[in-house]
């Protein structure tokens, strides 16, 4: 599940993942960065608004160090086991927010992409969409803004526009879902698109 601030991701997730459950189906939930031990030590410092700036390729390969502890320990294991992943947010985010957001060449998170992750890509990539000025608006009166959140919102058109480039060119895998709209809609597209991923994945 990816997407920019506000969108919903989180809500989603958690929604995508208890209805998979309903359908008896095995599900693991995961967030980057974060969700290991050393993938939440790294969060707190990628999050940390004391912190100001970072070299954007630094900010990059501690992603990709979240990352790689958070295939190993959580989305490796669940796989073995059968279990479908559902993870609030990936490397999509790494092309979005290093790439188009800070401008790191494209070539530096390919390379990273292929040595951490690897051939395995997930079955379907769901791009939550929506204008920036919408998420950061939700956050705007709640104080104490992270690392992210403080961004322009010409980062965030930008994380956003790369997202949509990035799926538009992406093939079958990835969904562009309009999160913009009330949440029950995007809830019943979420459920169309995850039922037809279960007949894809049992056909
Ligand atoms: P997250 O907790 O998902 O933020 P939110 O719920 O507010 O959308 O992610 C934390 C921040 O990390 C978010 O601003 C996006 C950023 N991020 C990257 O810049 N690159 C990455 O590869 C990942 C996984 C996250």
């Amino acid at each position: 599940m990816e997407g920019i601030e506000g969108t919903g991701k989180s809500t989603h997730t958690a929604y995508l993942a208890g209805w998979l459950a309903q359908q008896g189906q095995q599900v693991v939930t995961a967030r980057e960065p974060g969700g290991t031990p050393l993938g939440e030590r790294l969060r707190a410092i990628l999050l940390d608004p004391g912190l100001g700036s970072m070299p954007p390729l630094a900010e990059a390969l501690l992603m990709f160090a979240a990352r790689s502890a958070s295939i190993k320990e959580v989305i490796l294991p669940a796989l073995e086991r059968g279990a479908w992943v559902v993870c609030d947010r990936f490397v999509e985010s790494s092309y979005a927010y290093q790439a188009y957001g800070r401008g790191i060449p494209i070539e530096h998170v390919q390379t990273l992409d292929r040595q951490i992750v690897g051939a395995r890509r997930p079955d379907l990539t769901v791009v939550l969409d929506a204008p920036p000025e919408l998420g950061l608006s939700r956050k705007a009166d709640s104080g104490n803004r992270d690392r992210f959140e403080q961004e322009s919102l010409q980062f965030f058109e930008r994380a956003r526009s790369g997202y949509l480039q990035r799926a538009r060119a992406g093939g079958a895998r990835f969904r562009i879902v309009d999160a913009s709209r009330p949440l029950e809609e995007v809830r019943r597209e979420l459920a169309r698109i995850a039922s037809q991923l279960l007949e894809d994945a049992s056909g």
